[in-house]
Protein backbone atom coordinates (compact mmCIF):
# COMPACT_ATOMS: atom_id res chain seq x y z
CA UNK A 1 0.00 0.00 0.00
CA UNK A 2 1.93 2.98 -1.36
CA UNK A 3 0.02 6.24 -1.86
CA UNK A 4 1.01 9.45 -2.86
CA UNK A 5 2.30 10.45 0.26
CA UNK A 6 5.10 6.88 0.23
CA UNK A 7 5.55 7.68 -3.64
CA UNK A 8 6.45 11.23 -2.67
CA UNK A 9 8.37 10.65 0.25
CA UNK A 10 10.11 7.33 -0.80
CA UNK A 11 8.55 5.45 1.85
CA UNK A 12 6.97 2.39 2.46
CA UNK A 13 4.25 2.71 4.80
CA UNK A 14 1.79 6.44 5.25
CA UNK A 15 3.59 6.96 8.82
CA UNK A 16 5.83 9.34 9.88
CA UNK A 17 7.66 10.39 13.23
CA UNK A 18 7.23 14.11 14.51
CA UNK A 19 10.27 15.66 15.93
CA UNK A 20 10.90 15.58 19.61
CA UNK A 21 13.34 18.14 20.55
CA UNK A 22 16.16 17.54 22.71
CA UNK A 23 15.10 13.84 23.25
CA UNK A 24 14.99 12.77 20.09
CA UNK A 25 17.28 9.49 19.70
CA UNK A 26 19.38 8.40 16.81
CA UNK A 27 18.37 5.16 17.12
CA UNK A 28 14.65 6.07 16.78
CA UNK A 29 14.94 8.12 13.75
CA UNK A 30 16.75 5.28 12.39
CA UNK A 31 14.08 2.53 13.16
CA UNK A 32 11.18 4.53 11.48
CA UNK A 33 12.89 4.66 8.65
CA UNK A 34 14.40 1.64 7.90
CA UNK A 35 10.83 -0.19 9.14
CA UNK A 36 9.62 1.46 6.48
CA UNK A 37 8.43 5.42 7.56
CA UNK A 38 10.16 8.87 7.98
CA UNK A 39 12.11 9.01 10.89
CA UNK A 40 13.64 12.69 12.17
CA UNK A 41 15.79 13.73 13.44
CA UNK A 42 14.24 16.75 16.14
CA UNK A 43 16.43 19.22 16.70
CA UNK A 44 15.08 21.20 19.93
CA UNK A 45 17.46 23.33 20.97
CA UNK A 46 20.51 21.09 20.43
CA UNK A 47 23.63 22.63 19.83
CA UNK A 48 24.55 22.51 15.92
CA UNK A 49 27.73 20.02 17.29
CA UNK A 50 25.01 17.62 18.53
CA UNK A 51 22.88 18.21 15.25
CA UNK A 52 25.72 17.38 13.47
CA UNK A 53 26.55 14.27 15.09
CA UNK A 54 23.05 13.03 14.81
CA UNK A 55 22.79 13.69 10.73
CA UNK A 56 26.05 11.77 10.11
CA UNK A 57 25.03 8.99 12.45
CA UNK A 58 21.68 9.04 10.55
CA UNK A 59 22.90 9.09 7.46
CA UNK A 60 25.44 5.95 7.62
CA UNK A 61 23.14 3.82 9.36
CA UNK A 62 19.57 4.90 6.75
CA UNK A 63 21.92 4.58 3.30
CA UNK A 64 19.54 5.26 0.30
CA UNK A 65 16.37 5.47 3.35
CA UNK A 66 14.94 8.65 3.72
CA UNK A 67 14.54 10.66 6.91
CA UNK A 68 13.92 13.87 7.94
CA UNK A 69 14.95 16.72 10.11
CA UNK A 70 12.50 18.82 12.21
CA UNK A 71 13.53 22.41 12.79
CA UNK A 72 11.46 24.41 15.86
CA UNK A 73 11.74 27.93 14.36
CA UNK A 74 10.93 29.70 17.04
CA UNK A 75 12.76 27.65 19.60
CA UNK A 76 16.21 26.82 17.83
CA UNK A 77 18.73 29.64 18.50
CA UNK A 78 20.19 28.83 14.96
CA UNK A 79 17.91 28.27 12.28
CA UNK A 80 20.58 29.34 9.36
CA UNK A 81 23.17 27.22 11.13
CA UNK A 82 20.82 23.87 10.96
CA UNK A 83 19.62 24.56 7.31
CA UNK A 84 23.36 24.60 6.52
CA UNK A 85 23.91 21.41 8.35
CA UNK A 86 20.58 20.07 6.34
CA UNK A 87 22.06 20.76 2.67
CA UNK A 88 25.73 18.97 3.98
CA UNK A 89 24.28 16.60 4.92
CA UNK A 90 21.50 15.85 1.99
CA UNK A 91 18.73 15.63 4.52
CA UNK A 92 16.21 14.89 1.84
CA UNK A 93 12.78 16.25 4.30
CA UNK A 94 12.41 19.06 6.66
CA UNK A 95 9.63 19.90 8.61
CA UNK A 96 9.06 23.15 10.07
CA UNK A 97 7.32 23.85 13.20
CA UNK A 98 6.73 26.52 15.91
CA UNK A 99 7.15 29.72 13.92
CA UNK A 100 6.55 31.30 10.22
CA UNK A 101 8.26 29.04 7.62
CA UNK A 102 8.18 30.83 5.04
CA UNK A 103 11.43 32.87 5.28
CA UNK A 104 13.17 29.39 5.13
CA UNK A 105 11.01 27.18 2.25
CA UNK A 106 13.09 28.60 -0.95
CA UNK A 107 16.20 27.68 -0.03
CA UNK A 108 15.10 24.41 1.23
CA UNK A 109 13.27 23.84 -1.95
CA UNK A 110 16.02 24.91 -4.04
CA UNK A 111 18.47 22.38 -2.77
CA UNK A 112 15.59 19.67 -3.56
CA UNK A 113 14.35 19.38 0.29
CA UNK A 114 11.08 18.50 0.51
CA UNK A 115 9.69 20.68 2.80
CA UNK A 116 6.49 19.66 5.46
CA UNK A 117 5.35 22.34 7.56
CA UNK A 118 3.15 21.68 10.54
CA UNK A 119 0.34 23.73 11.26
CA UNK A 120 -3.14 23.98 13.88
CA UNK A 121 -5.43 25.53 11.65
CA UNK A 122 -6.56 26.07 8.25
CA UNK A 123 -5.62 29.64 8.14
CA UNK A 124 -1.20 28.41 8.86
CA UNK A 125 -1.95 25.64 6.63
CA UNK A 126 -2.82 28.02 3.47
CA UNK A 127 -0.14 30.21 4.78
CA UNK A 128 2.36 27.40 4.58
CA UNK A 129 1.15 25.94 1.08
CA UNK A 130 1.11 29.33 -0.80
CA UNK A 131 4.65 29.69 0.77
CA UNK A 132 5.59 26.50 -0.95
CA UNK A 133 5.06 23.19 1.55
CA UNK A 134 5.49 20.18 -0.39
CA UNK A 135 3.15 18.33 2.37
CA UNK A 136 1.32 19.84 5.39
CA UNK A 137 1.51 17.80 8.36
CA UNK A 138 -1.92 19.22 10.84
CA UNK A 139 -1.84 18.71 14.48
CA UNK A 140 -4.64 18.33 16.39
CA UNK A 141 -4.79 19.49 20.37
CA UNK A 142 -4.31 15.94 21.55
CA UNK A 143 -1.02 15.89 20.36
CA UNK A 144 2.01 15.57 23.16
CA UNK A 145 4.19 18.80 23.37
CA UNK A 146 3.75 22.57 22.52
CA UNK A 147 0.10 23.11 20.84
CA UNK A 148 -1.69 25.69 19.60
CA UNK A 149 -4.20 28.02 21.90
CA UNK A 150 -6.94 27.60 19.30
CA UNK A 151 -6.86 24.05 20.42
CA UNK A 152 -8.69 22.26 17.29
CA UNK A 153 -8.76 18.64 17.66
CA UNK A 154 -7.65 16.42 14.64
CA UNK A 155 -11.19 15.20 13.94
CA UNK A 156 -12.21 18.66 12.89
CA UNK A 157 -8.97 20.03 11.76
CA UNK A 158 -7.97 17.16 9.32
CA UNK A 159 -10.86 17.65 6.98
CA UNK A 160 -11.27 21.09 6.87
CA UNK A 161 -6.99 21.75 6.12
CA UNK A 162 -7.75 18.66 3.37
CA UNK A 163 -10.43 20.87 1.76
CA UNK A 164 -8.32 24.22 2.24
CA UNK A 165 -4.95 23.11 0.41
CA UNK A 166 -4.29 21.12 -2.36
CA UNK A 167 -1.09 19.96 -1.27
CA UNK A 168 -1.23 15.97 0.71
CA UNK A 169 -2.61 16.84 4.11
CA UNK A 170 -0.69 14.11 7.35
CA UNK A 171 -2.82 13.98 10.36
CA UNK A 172 -1.16 14.28 13.69
CA UNK A 173 -2.30 14.18 17.40
CA UNK A 174 -3.82 11.24 18.87
CA UNK A 175 -3.03 8.79 16.32
CA UNK A 176 -1.02 5.47 18.11
CA UNK A 177 -2.94 1.94 16.49
CA UNK A 178 -4.35 1.09 13.21
CA UNK A 179 -7.96 2.09 13.89
CA UNK A 180 -6.32 5.91 13.95
CA UNK A 181 -4.55 5.74 11.07
CA UNK A 182 -7.57 4.22 9.40
CA UNK A 183 -9.73 7.22 10.50
CA UNK A 184 -6.66 9.78 9.37
CA UNK A 185 -7.21 8.78 6.02
CA UNK A 186 -10.80 8.36 5.88
CA UNK A 187 -10.45 12.01 6.83
CA UNK A 188 -8.89 12.51 4.01
CA UNK A 189 -5.31 12.61 5.23
CA UNK A 190 -2.34 11.24 3.03
CA UNK A 191 -0.74 9.67 6.26
CA UNK A 192 -0.04 10.23 9.68
CA UNK A 193 2.24 11.73 12.36
CA UNK A 194 3.10 10.10 15.62
CA UNK A 195 4.77 10.99 18.84
CA UNK A 196 2.95 9.59 21.53
CA UNK A 197 2.96 6.29 20.56
CA UNK A 198 6.55 6.17 19.81
CA UNK A 199 7.90 7.40 22.85
CA UNK A 200 7.00 3.81 23.97
CA UNK A 201 8.77 1.66 21.86
CA UNK A 202 12.15 -0.17 22.24
CA UNK A 203 14.44 2.20 20.20
CA UNK A 204 13.44 5.03 21.98
CA UNK A 205 16.12 5.42 24.60
CA UNK A 206 13.82 7.51 27.05
CA UNK A 207 13.83 6.03 30.54
CA UNK A 208 11.83 2.98 31.61
CA UNK A 209 10.27 5.06 33.76
CA UNK A 210 8.74 7.34 31.55
CA UNK A 211 7.69 4.52 29.33
CA UNK A 212 6.25 2.40 32.43
CA UNK A 213 3.92 5.72 33.40
CA UNK A 214 2.39 6.08 29.60
CA UNK A 215 1.62 2.18 29.70
CA UNK A 216 -0.10 2.63 32.99
CA UNK A 217 -1.65 5.81 32.14
CA UNK A 218 -5.24 5.95 30.93
CA UNK A 219 -7.32 8.51 28.90
CA UNK A 220 -7.37 10.80 32.10
CA UNK A 221 -3.48 11.02 32.49
CA UNK A 222 -2.32 14.34 30.54
CA UNK A 223 -2.45 17.52 31.78
CA UNK A 224 -2.66 20.82 29.86
CA UNK A 225 0.12 23.75 30.93
CA UNK A 226 0.26 27.00 29.82
CA UNK A 227 -2.93 28.05 28.97
CA UNK A 228 -2.45 30.88 31.26
CA UNK A 229 0.72 31.98 29.29
CA UNK A 230 -0.45 31.14 25.61
CA UNK A 231 1.78 28.61 25.82
CA UNK A 232 0.06 25.32 25.78
CA UNK A 233 1.95 22.23 26.14
CA UNK A 234 0.37 18.48 26.59
CA UNK A 235 2.22 16.45 29.13
CA UNK A 236 1.48 13.57 31.29
CA UNK A 237 0.43 13.35 34.55
CA UNK A 238 3.12 12.86 37.05
CA UNK A 239 4.41 14.30 40.02
CA UNK A 240 6.96 17.49 38.59
CA UNK A 241 3.60 18.43 36.14
CA UNK A 242 0.80 17.92 38.78
CA UNK A 243 3.01 20.35 41.06
CA UNK A 244 3.42 22.68 38.12
CA UNK A 245 -0.23 22.70 37.31
CA UNK A 246 -1.04 23.65 40.55
CA UNK A 247 1.20 26.30 40.83
CA UNK A 248 0.11 27.66 37.43
CA UNK A 249 -3.04 28.25 39.38
CA UNK A 250 -1.15 30.08 42.37
CA UNK A 251 0.43 32.89 39.95
CA UNK A 252 4.00 31.83 38.79
CA UNK A 253 5.28 34.70 36.52
CA UNK A 254 5.47 33.79 32.55
CA UNK A 255 9.49 33.58 32.59
CA UNK A 256 9.37 31.55 36.03
CA UNK A 257 6.71 28.78 34.78
CA UNK A 258 8.66 28.76 30.86
CA UNK A 259 12.20 27.71 33.49
CA UNK A 260 10.50 24.96 34.72
CA UNK A 261 9.55 23.83 31.34
CA UNK A 262 12.82 24.27 29.47
CA UNK A 263 14.87 20.95 27.73
CA UNK A 264 17.08 21.16 30.94
CA UNK A 265 13.84 19.85 33.10
CA UNK A 266 12.53 17.93 29.89
CA UNK A 267 15.89 15.71 29.93
CA UNK A 268 15.15 15.29 33.60
CA UNK A 269 12.57 13.65 33.60
CA UNK A 270 12.17 12.49 30.02
CA UNK A 271 15.87 10.83 29.84
CA UNK A 272 17.06 10.53 33.62
CA UNK A 273 13.80 9.33 34.16
CA UNK A 274 13.29 11.64 37.97
CA UNK A 275 9.58 11.80 36.90
CA UNK A 276 9.28 14.45 40.14
CA UNK A 277 12.00 16.71 38.87
CA UNK A 278 10.99 17.02 35.11
CA UNK A 279 8.41 17.16 33.12
CA UNK A 280 7.44 14.54 30.08
CA UNK A 281 5.04 15.05 27.39
CA UNK A 282 2.34 12.94 26.37
CA UNK A 283 -1.08 13.36 24.08
CA UNK A 284 -4.59 11.90 24.83
CA UNK A 285 -3.80 8.43 23.02
CA UNK A 286 -1.64 7.65 26.20
CA UNK A 287 -4.55 5.62 27.76
CA UNK A 288 -4.52 3.14 24.28
CA UNK A 289 -0.75 2.45 25.07
CA UNK A 290 -0.16 -0.71 26.80
CA UNK A 291 3.12 -2.04 25.66
CA UNK A 292 6.12 -1.15 24.47
CA UNK A 293 7.17 -2.90 21.36
CA UNK A 294 10.26 -2.13 18.24
CA UNK A 295 8.99 0.24 15.95
CA UNK A 296 8.42 -2.52 13.29
CA UNK A 297 6.37 -4.98 15.47
CA UNK A 298 4.03 -1.50 15.68
CA UNK A 299 4.31 -0.15 12.32
CA UNK A 300 3.38 -3.47 10.99
CA UNK A 301 0.64 -4.15 13.86
CA UNK A 302 -0.66 -1.08 12.94
CA UNK A 303 -0.94 -2.00 8.98
CA UNK A 304 -2.72 -5.22 10.05
CA UNK A 305 -5.48 -3.39 12.22
CA UNK A 306 -5.83 -0.95 9.53
CA UNK A 307 -6.64 -3.58 7.44
CA UNK A 308 -9.11 -5.45 9.54
CA UNK A 309 -10.45 -2.70 10.60
CA UNK A 310 -11.43 -1.68 6.70
CA UNK A 311 -12.71 -4.82 5.62
CA UNK A 312 -15.00 -4.76 8.30
CA UNK A 313 -16.38 -1.76 8.06
CA UNK A 314 -16.36 -2.23 4.25
CA UNK A 315 -18.62 -5.45 5.01
CA UNK A 316 -20.91 -3.48 7.43
CA UNK A 317 -21.27 -0.43 4.62
CA UNK A 318 -22.07 -2.35 1.99
CA UNK A 319 -24.78 -5.23 3.82
CA UNK A 320 -28.22 -4.93 2.52
CA UNK A 321 -30.63 -3.60 4.26
CA UNK A 322 -32.56 -6.03 6.80
C1 LIG B 1 8.57 13.92 23.60
C2 LIG B 1 7.96 14.76 22.52
C3 LIG B 1 8.64 15.90 22.07
C4 LIG B 1 8.11 16.66 21.02
N1 LIG B 1 8.83 17.72 20.52
C5 LIG B 1 8.45 18.30 19.34
C6 LIG B 1 9.31 19.21 18.65
O1 LIG B 1 10.43 19.48 19.06
N2 LIG B 1 8.86 19.74 17.48
C7 LIG B 1 7.61 19.44 16.98
O2 LIG B 1 7.26 19.96 15.91
N3 LIG B 1 6.78 18.58 17.62
C8 LIG B 1 7.19 17.99 18.77
N4 LIG B 1 6.38 17.06 19.37
C9 LIG B 1 5.09 16.71 18.73
C10 LIG B 1 5.27 15.50 17.78
O3 LIG B 1 6.19 15.78 16.77
C11 LIG B 1 3.96 15.05 17.14
O4 LIG B 1 3.47 15.97 16.22
C12 LIG B 1 2.88 14.79 18.17
O5 LIG B 1 3.40 14.09 19.27
C13 LIG B 1 1.74 13.99 17.52
O6 LIG B 1 0.69 13.75 18.42
P1 LIG B 1 0.63 12.47 19.40
O7 LIG B 1 1.53 12.80 20.52
O8 LIG B 1 -0.80 12.37 19.79
O9 LIG B 1 1.11 11.30 18.59
C14 LIG B 1 6.87 16.31 20.44
C15 LIG B 1 6.17 15.17 20.94
C16 LIG B 1 6.71 14.40 21.93
C17 LIG B 1 5.98 13.17 22.41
Amino acid sequence: MRNLLCKQLDIQYPIIQGGMGNISPVSLCIAVSQAGGLGQIGVGTSSLEVVEDKLSKVKEAVSERPFGVNIPISVHPDVSGVIELVKQYNAPVVSLSAGNPKPWIPSLKEQGVKVLVVVSTVSQARKAAQAGADIIVAEGFEAAGKNSPKELTTMTLIPQVVSAVEVPVIAAGGIGDGKGLLAALSLGASGVQLGTRLVATQEAQVHQAYQQAMVKANDEDTLVLGRSYGFVTRVLNVPYTSALYQQERTGLSKEEWLEYLNEDRHHRGAILGHLDQGHVNAGQIVGEIHDVPTVAELFERMMREAKQQHHQLHAFLNKEEE
